[in-house]
């Protein structure tokens, strides 16, 4: 029999919805989602990559649903939630992981590359949640919102001053909407990681550059696997941490505490 504790980081029965679920961190939190119980909601702009992360929880008996999302556009929150209750029910737990990751020189940032940053990585974080969190308060069962913010929200890094001011907005933005819903039995709380190879940096991160940099500052010299986000996602998002709101939590091998 499964020990009471190990039991609440259980979310069998929950309906969880994951933004940028085509790849990635997304993608991999939607398949341990799935085997930890819940019924998953898979939501990015690009359907036919869902399909893949779709048929992977299919093939393990998982209960999922793919559906299109924009985090930039509202009717497109609204449409994908409102698809998620009429197949599942009210979501009851949200991974606000949607977001775009390109360095660039400050003095080449233009109007366009700032405003693009800052509407996918903080407009859409805040829109998912407030769309979450109104029908969670509606519904009276509350919930738990888990946004994706990073390292670079709480220290900064050269090339990064948009992806830096996004991520510290996403910071802060979870403090203050923990304090705003805990009224609604919302918790909200963020995952700060460090570096992971993704799509989104596996460039870099393949080269030598990207190599040396790892083993040079980050204390545990090495970039983090996909499986070591699994731990923190399900303490934020289950029972087991029915008593935490505002809180960020960084996984990233001590590249904070780095040495200066
Ligand atoms: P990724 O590029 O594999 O995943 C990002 C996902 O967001 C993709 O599925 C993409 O299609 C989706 N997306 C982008 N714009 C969207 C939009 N407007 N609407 C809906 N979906 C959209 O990269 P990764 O690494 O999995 O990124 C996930 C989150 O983790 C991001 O918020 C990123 O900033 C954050 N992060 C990643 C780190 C890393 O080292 N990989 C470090 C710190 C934070």
């Amino acid at each position: 029999m499964t020990h009471p504790y190990i039991r609440n980081f259980s979310l069998a029965d929950r309906v969880v919805l994951i933004t940028g679920a085509s790849s990635g961190i997304g993608a991999h939190l939607a398949r341990l989602a799935a085997r930890a119980g819940a019924r998953v909601v898979l939501a990015a702009r690009r359907l036919e990559r869902l399909q893949q992360v779709a048929a992977d929880i299919e093939w393990e008996h998982g209960q999922v649903l793919p559906v299109s999302l924009d985090v930039t556009n509202r009717a497109s929150v609204e449409a994908a939630f409102d698809a998620a209750e009429a197949h599942f029910g009210v979501v009851d737990v949200v991974l606000n992981n949607a977001g775009i990751g390109n360095g660039q020189r400050p003095l080449d940032i233009s109007e366009e590359d700032w405003r693009a940053m800052l509407a996918t990585n903080l407009d859409g974080v805040w829109r998912v949640a407030q769309v979450a969190a109104q029908r969670m308060a509606r519904s009276g069962r509350g919930g738990s919102i888990v946004n994706v913010a990073s390292i670079l929200g709480l220290r900064v890094a050269t090339g990064y001053s948009h992806y830096c001011a996004a991520k510290a907005g996403v910071v802060q933005l979870t403090k203050s909407l923990a304090l705003e819903f805990a009224r609604y039995g919302i918790r909200v709380n963020a995952i700060a990681p460090g570096y992971f190879k993704t799509e989104m940096n596996e460039a870099f991160f393949e080269g030598d550059k990207g190599g040396d940099y790892i083993r040079n500052i980050v204390p545990m010299r090495r970039l983090g696997e996909l499986q070591e986000l699994e731990g923190p996602f399900l303490l934020l998002a289950s029972e087991a941490g029915s008593f935490m709101t505002g809180s960020v939590l960084a996984v990233d091998g001590g590249h904070l505490v780095s040495s200066m």
